[in-house]
């Protein structure tokens, strides 16, 4: 499996670790020889169509001259469109930084690779908050695959979950803690009444928080991963503007010990029913969504089976990375499925 990285930041840099740690099992058990033919970053692109070493790239990563101190296979300036018209390549793993309100880059990659012909495997909420609907149509169009599992969840399989496992019963509404930054700080001046301001210090310094804290804090990030929910598990067509959105700024100690003393706690939800909302909401202390730390939990109220949630952790490295793995592994099994049919219907034939 030819594959671009777009990105490689801590998902990008984390798949590359896993890609060399794992090599020989992937290769074994999953029937995927991942070879990255391009690293595309902000200031341009490694491309070797033999196959890039992750060890020597992960390596100049860290050092001062980044990925350009490969000065052979560097191209300084290319953006992905031009690189896709330099190698082939099977899979876009698209990793670049989120822009809620553009959803670009993100988007310009997705569309190119789709355009290309090229299966894409995103972990950017940024392109499919802002035209989830109009991206799966264009995969459809050009009969490519356009995953998503990392974009909600981070490692937990919230999109998978609900849309596989949950087969035959009708999802009534989806209520959740979506983001792990606000749910630390939440939980933070819950337990141990600090303010607002020192726990988002402390969820920055745990890495989890956006490079743009704001996207956390005003609701943005839930709200995104709000819009791939509805979309995907729930069939609806909405954007990030469809959206009622309040963050938790105006969450003080007073709303805290005021839900306490009713039994409750204040926890950012995001839900969808008739409505698709994100807020700070008093929710039952013993519900299980009141999860602690910087935990996800997600709720699906069904006709036939009730209620069931889901818990895991929301964003990560390896996490995120191991949902681009699952997502690898679908196109890969999906198309060695459609090989043996198509192979199948000929010998019929
Ligand atoms: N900033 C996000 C969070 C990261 O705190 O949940 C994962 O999308």
């Amino acid at each position: 499996m030819r594959i671009m990285l777009v990105g490689f930041g801590v998902v990008g840099s984390n798949l590359a670790k896993i890609f060399i740690d794992q090599r020989e099992k992937l290769r074994r058990g999953r029937g995927i020889n991942p070879k990255v033919v391009s690293i595309v970053n902000s200031r341009g692109a490694l491309v070797d169509p033999e196959g890039i070493n992750l060890e020597t790239a992960l390596k100049a990563r860290e050092s001062a001259g980044g990925l350009g101190s490969l000065k052979e296979i560097w191209n300084e300036g290319a953006k992905p469109p031009e690189v896709l018209d330099m190698i082939e390549c099977d899979v876009m793993v698209e990793a670049a930084p989120t822009d809620l309100m553009s959803g670009q880059p993100g988007l310009d990659h997705i569309r190119a690779a789709m355009k290309n012909e090229v299966h894409v495997v995103t972990t950017n909420k940024g392109p499919l908050a802002i035209a989830m609907p109009a991206l799966l149509e264009l995969a459809e169009h050009n009969d490519v695959m356009l995953k998503f599992s990392g974009t909600v969840g981070g490692g937990t399989p919230m999109l998978d979950f609900a849309k596989k496992c949950l087969e035959g019963v009708e999802i009534l509404s989806v209520r959740g803690i979506l983001n792990g930054t606000t749910n630390y700080i939440l939980s933070k001046m819950d337990a141990e009444a600090v303010p607002l301001d020192s726990a988002l210090a402390e969820a920055r310094e745990l890495g989890y928080a956006e490079a743009d804290p704001t996207y956390d804090i005003d609701g943005l990030d839930a709200a995104g991963k709000l819009v791939i929910i509805a979309n995907w598990v729930m069939g609806r067509s909405l954007s990030i503007h469809d959206i009622k959105i309040e963050g938790i700024r105006k969450v003080d100690q007073d709303r805290m010990k005021e839900a306490k003393e009713q039994g409750k706690t204040i926890k950012l939800i995001a839900k969808c029913d008739s409505e698709a909302e994100v807020a700070p909401m008093a929710i039952e202390r013993m519900h299980p969504l009141n999860v602690s730390h910087t935990f996800n939990a997600v709720t699906f109220d069904t006709d036939l089976a009730g209620e069931i949630t889901l818990v895991g952790r929301g964003a990560g490295g390896p996490e995120t990375a191991s949902a681009v793995l699952r997502d690898l592994i679908a196109i890969r099994r999906f198309y060695s499925r459609r090989g043996t049919l198509m192979g199948r219907m000929m010998r019929r034939a």
